[in-house]
């Protein structure tokens, strides 16, 4: 055994505490000893003993319905007791394993039996120790690593929306460069012509055309300008934390907008959008659904990659206290005897880097997409569902709790 275990022996019977110190002692085991049930309870709110050994008749309370209370204690619960009971008591034996003891000890006692009962269960509970502590430890670690995937994805997508915004940004600014030069090559024209003295007419008709490039290039400014604050307008609520009310519709639609900046998406996936017509007002942070929305989007696009006709569904509605949405896609679905691993930390069917040589290299993953949407979702107290049992491409419904 690893570390020196405590035992608490809980008896009143100074005979027994006694002859069962002595053999605890003789094995070289720590242990605190209690006399009734009000002093038990104290000592377990400074002491966290690895085993109890505990008498039926005590002076207070009997020993069953103290295991009963530590059972339901959260500190205490995982404690194993061992009962002290009579030799030819059964029906104190079985009252013990009721309220959740483990074992029991008889009188009186006989010192290989307590060794061996005692070390039996000790081991037990240290193992089950150690598995926790591991389990934390792998809790952590797996913590630590989706942190710093999250970290990259986040890295990433500020690239794609730098990328975007320069791509918004350098078309209609060529127009407009395109569209001054025009204007001041006719300025020059326009001199010459008034010099020359034109005709009127003429002069006024090439006016109207110079009118009207200005009118043209103002369009492009505008829409321009227009584009640029959606985008800021989106990252700006991108790093608002705090939880408000929202409703799932304009959420959707103004995600679908910034995910616009994606060509692909935008010119070569058929989308169709059915909303509720009532709105779906939910309480969460506009950063988090826009994320589950956006790796949902991604697995559909990937899923679509090299199909001929991608086409992606996405709908809301409210349903039984939850308003949902969801989203689908004709890719190449789900394989069944996969498909209770996805929400697992990095399960990935996709390869972790692409060749960077080969434009149209399949899609990349690292596999934490669909367990951050469960997890963020979970912390909502909603739900997220993928279908089952399709032959075809994959829908995944994100339900959130309706806000009243
Ligand atoms: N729409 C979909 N169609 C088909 N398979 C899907 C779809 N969505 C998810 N999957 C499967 O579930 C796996 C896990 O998805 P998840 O989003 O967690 O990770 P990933 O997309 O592989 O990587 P990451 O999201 O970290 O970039 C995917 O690798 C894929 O096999
Ligand atoms: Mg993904």
């Amino acid at each position: 055994m690893k570390k020196n275990p405590i035992i608490l022996l809980v008896d009143d019977i100074p005979e027994n505490i006694q002859l069962l110190g002595a053999i605890l002692k003789n094995q070289g085991y720590s242990f605190a000893l209690t006399t009734s049930g009000k002093e038990t309870y104290k000592l377990l709110e400074k002491v966290t003993p690895d085993i109890i050994l505990l008498d039926v008749m005590l002076p207070d309370e009997d020993g069953f319905k103290i295991c009963k209370n530590l059972k339901n204690i959260e500190s205490t619960k995982d404690i194993p007791v061992l009962f002290l009971t009579a030799k030819n008591d059964t029906a104190d034996k079985i009252k013990g394993f009721k309220v959740g003891a483990v074992d029991y000890i008889t009188k009186p006692f006989e010192e290989l039996e307590v060794i061996e009962r005692v070390k039996n269960h000790l081991q037990a509970k240290l193992d089950r120790d150690q598995i926790k502590a591991y389990n934390k430890e792998l809790e952590v670690i797996v913590d630590q690593r989706t942190n710093a995937l999250l970290k990259k994805e986040r890295e990433n997508i500020l690239a794609q929306f730098i990328q975007g915004v320069v791509h918004n940004i350098r078309g209609p600014i060529s127009s407009a460069l395109a569209a001054s030069d025009l204007i001041q090559a006719m300025r020059d024209d326009l001199n010459w012509k008034i010099d020359e003295g034109i005709d009127k007419n003429e002069l006024k008709k090439e006016m109207a055309e110079v009118w009207q490039i200005l009118e043209l290039n103002n369009d492009v400014l505008r829409k321009m300008s227009g584009n640029l604050e959606s985008m800021l307008r989106k990252s700006r609520t991108d790093q608002i934390q705090e939880n408000d009310v929202y409703d799932l519709n304009e959420m959707i639609l103004q995600e679908l907008e910034f995910l616009d900046v994606d060509l692909k998406f935008k010119n070569q996936v058929d989308k169709k959008i059915n909303l509720s017509s009532e709105p779906l007002a939910v309480f969460v942070s506009l950063g988090d659904i826009a994320q589950i929305f956006e790796n949902l989007i991604k697995n559909a696009m990937d899923a679509m990659y090299e199909i001929d006709n991608p086409n992606i569904v996405i709908e809301t509605g409210s349903s039984k206290g939850f308003n949902w949405f969801s989203v689908e896609d004709n890719g190449n679905g789900i394989p069944e005897n996969i498909i209770c691993n996805i929400f697992d930390p990095f399960f990935t069917t996709k390869a972790l880097q692409a060749d960077k040589n080969d434009i149209n290299a399949p899609p990349t993953g690292t596999g934490i997409g669909l367990q951050f949407c469960k997890k963020t979702v979970k912390a909502y107290n909603g739900k997220i569902e993928v279908e089952e049992g399709r032959k075809k491409g994959a829908k995944f419904t994100v339900f959130l709790p309706a806000f009243t």
